[in-house]
C-alpha cells in the first residue's frame, strides 16, 4: 500500500546522518531533537504548542486527560475508524458514543446534537483517509454546549480546512508519526498540538509521568515520550511533507479520473475550501467488491479495506450494547470501501495500471 523503502533511498543520507549525531549524543529521551521538532510542527500547524509523544494512540489519550475527560464522562465520535480513537477514549477513563457518518466517512455534524447527553464533555472527530471534517459545524456545537474538542489527525497531517490544518481548529489536536503515516517516523510516535497553555503545561507532565519537578508528582501519568532517534528522523522528513503531500493529491487526481468513468465506483471528492491530504486513497464500490478484491490479488495489486467491522459492532466493545442497523451508513461504507496503493512515490504508469485491474 505504501513503499517506504523508496522514501527512505531519497533521504538516506541526511537521516543517516541524524541518526548518528543521535547515536553520538546518546540524549535518547527527551534531547534537543525532540524540542526542534515541537517547534517546526507547532510552526507548520499554526499553532502555539506541540508535545511530542510515544504515539498517535497517546496522543489521543493524553490529549483527552489534558482536557479533563475522566471517570463516567461521554465522548462523542465515529464508529468507522481506527479502533485507538475508541481505546483512547477508555484509557482516559470514559465512555465513548457513536455517531453515525456521512458518505464521505466522516462523522455526521447534523446527527452529534442528538448524540449529546448531560455527560458528553468532548467531541472527538477524526479526519479519516486525509478529509477533513466538517469543523464548522462541529465547533458551533461544542461552543453551544461548553464541549471540548479532540481532532483525531492520525491520518490527516498536511489536511487544511479553511486554510488551517487539520488539529489547530478544536481545543488539540492528536499526530501520528506512525510508519504508513503522511509524516512517519521509523518506529512509534506522535504528538499534540494545541493553542492552549494549560493543556499544554498538562501534557507535559503527563508524559512523564505526572511529574513537574524532577521525583515530584501531582497527578498520574503516562511513560509517553517521544524518542529521541524518530524526532531526528522526523526533523528531516518534514521539510518533504508538502512536496510528499502534494504528490499524493496529484496521484488522486489521476485514480479519480481514471476510476470515476465507472458508474460504480464512488471515487473521493473534496468539497471546496478544503485540502485533503489522502493518507489513503479510497473508493466505493456499489458491488462488486469482492470481485475487484479478488482480481488485484491475481494480479499482485494491495488492496486494504479500512474498516472492516465498525466499533459499535467489535466484539470488545459488546458491552456498550449496539446492534446491527444503529448507524446504517457506516455498516454501508464497511462493505463497500476499497483501499487502492497511494504513497508519495506513486508513479502514474503505476495508478493506470492499478486503475485498469479495478476497472476489468
Ligand atoms: C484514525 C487513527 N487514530 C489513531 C491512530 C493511532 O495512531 P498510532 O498507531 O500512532 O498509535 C491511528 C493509526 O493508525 C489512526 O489511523
Amino acid at each position: 500500500m505504501t513503499d517506504l523503502k523508496a522514501q527512505y533511498r531519497s533521504i538516506k543520507k541526511d537521516v543517516n546522518f541524524a541518526a548518528r549525531q543521535v547515536l553520538n549524543g546518546c540524549a535518547f529521551v527527551l534531547g534537543k531533537q525532540v524540542a526542534v521538532f515541537e517547534e517546526a510542527v507547532s510552526r507548520y500547524q499554526g499553532v502555539k504548542y506541540a508535545v511530542g509523544v510515544a504515539s498517535g494512540t497517546d496522543a489521543l489519550a493524553l490529549a483527552l486527560c489534558a482536557c479533563g475527560i475522566k471517570d463516567g464522562d461521554e465522548v462523542i465520535t465515529t464508529p468507522f475508524t481506527f479502533i485507538a480513537t475508541a481505546e483512547a477514549i477508555f484509557r482516559a477513563g470514559a465512555k465513548p458514543v457513536f455517531c453515525d457518518i456521512k458518505e464521505d466517512y466522516n462523522i455526521d455534524a447534523d446527527k452529534i446534537e442528538s448524540r449529546i447527553t448531560p455527560k458528553t464533555k468532548a467531541i472527538l472527530p477524526v479526519h479519516l483517509y486525509g478529509l477533513p471534517c466538517d469543523m464548522d459545524k462541529i465547533m458551533a456545537l461544542a461552543a453551544k454546549y461548553r464541549l471540548k474538542v479532540i481532532e483525531d489527525c492520525a491520518q490527516s497531517f498536511g489536511s487544511e480546512y479553511k486554510s488551517r490544518k487539520t488539529g489547530a481548529i478544536g481545543s488539540c489536536g492528536a499526530l501520528s508519526f506512525f510508519p504508513s503515516k503522511n509524516l512517519g517516523c521509523y518506529g512509534d510516535g506522535g504528538m499534540v498540538v494545541t493553542n492552549n497553555k494549560d493543556i499544554r503545561e498538562k501534557l507535559v507532565m503527563l508524559r512523564n509521568h505526572g511529574s513537574d519537578s524532577k521525583y515530584h508528582y501531582s497527578m498520574h501519568g503516562f511513560n509517553s515520550r517521544l524518542d529521541t532517534l524518530q524526532a531526528a528522523i522526523l526533523n528531516v522528513k518534514i521539510k518533504h511533507i508538502d512536496k510528499w503531500v502534494y504528490r499524493r493529491i496529484v496521484n488522486a487526481g489521476l485514480y479519480n479520473r481514471l476510476l470515476g468513468l465507472s458508474r460504480n465506483i464512488v471515487t473521493p471528492e473534496i468539497p471546496k475550501g478544503v485540502k485533503h491530504s489522502f493518507n489513503y486513497y479510497t473508493i466505493r464500490l456499489k458491488e462488486g467488491r469482492a470481485a475487484v478484491q479478488e482480481r488485484l490479488k491475481k494480479r499482485k495489486i494491495p488492496w486494504a479495506v479500512y474498516y472492516p467491522l465498525c466499533l459499535h459492532l467489535q466484539p470488545v466493545y459488546k458491552k456498550l450494547n449496539y446492534k446491527r442497523g444503529d448507524f446504517p451508513v457506516a455498516e454501508q461504507m464497511q462493505e463497500e470501501v476499497l483501499s487502492l496503493p497511494m504513497y508519495p512515490e506513486l508513479k502514474a504508469v503505476q495508478i493506470k495500471h492499478i486503475a485498469k485491474a479495478v476497472l476489468n
